[in-house]
């Protein structure tokens, strides 16, 4: 983390997770585990329909709630499909695109995730974008390259200013629900080198200023480590966020200097 230069997040992805009627409980015990100073921005992405429910059980706890996924039209007859109007009326701040289960059994492409992302900017909606490789890709020496394909397909015609509303997640997809962390070494060696891309193409200060997160069997136990790393700016998790005393313990982490 470098909280002199951009901010520390720290989000839940739910998944197809939880019920509606269970996110105020959640609060009301995730509240009471939360560090009473905390220097990161805790979000939880849940399924579009707990949305509302998040929104007003976090406000108190200073939780926001973010989507999982959006459709990258505006509106019209897209049968099942939730726009980024819809969800920023409804008061969404963040919404996870690109996520690799998405991009696995939903087919989505990198010039999809690039439309997306491009959609929820242009409602005011804080894009969190995620990338990562496979593991025959690490096994092959592909990763970086990959990743930075990855980056920069997501990022095409999105300028400097809308960059600042971004977060990018590392999530590489042998670790994702396996139980097998990235080392922070390992983590920390492909967000320095997103960063690297993003300097790249936008310059030094907003390369600086992008938070990237890590995601990926992240937990209570190995994300202060992880979060120590220079180029990681919190974390995108999923099985620890669901359990309010495992995703309050990451959080407590990220208060580490
Ligand atoms: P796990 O933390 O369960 O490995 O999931 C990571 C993830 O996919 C978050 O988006």
């Amino acid at each position: 983390m470098n909280r002199k230069y951009r901010k520390t997040v720290i989000a839940g992805n739910w998944k197809m997770n939880m019920l509606a009627s269970e996110v105020k409980p959640f609060i009301e015990q995730l509240k009471a585990e939360l560090p009473k100073t905390r220097a990161c921005e805790v979000v939880l992405c849940t399924p579009a329909v707990m949305i509302p429910a998040m929104i007003k059980a976090g406000k108190e706890a200073k939780v926001a709630a973010g989507g999982q996924d959006v459709s990258k039209f505006e509106k019209g007859a897209y049968t099942g499909e939730i726009s980024a109007s819809q969800l920023a009326d409804i008061g969404a701040k963040y919404c996870i695109v690109g996520h690799s289960e998405r991009r696995q059994y939903h087919g989505e492409d990198d010039m999809l995730v690039n439309a997306k992302a491009r959609a929820l900017l242009a409602k005011g909606i804080q894009p969190i974008i995620c990338v990562g490789e496979s593991l025959e890709q690490r096994e092959a020496d592909l990763t970086m390259e990959y990743v930075a394909y990855q980056v920069k397909a997501a990022l095409s015609g999105i300028d400097a200013a809308q960059l600042r509303k971004c977060v990018i997640a590392y999530e590489p997809i042998w670790a994702i629900g396996t139980g097998k962390t990235a080392t922070s070494a390992q983590a920390q060696e492909v967000c320095e080198g997103i960063r690297a891309v993003i300097r790249k193409l936008y310059g030094a200060r907003p390369a600086r200023a992008v938070s990237i997160l890590y995601g990926g069997s992240m937990n209570a136990k190995n994300a202060a480590e992880l979060l120590a790393q220079p180029d990681i700016d919190g974390g995108l998790i999923g099985g620890a966020s669901l359990k309010p005393v495992d995703f309050a313990a990451i959080v407590a982490a990220s208060n580490q200097e």
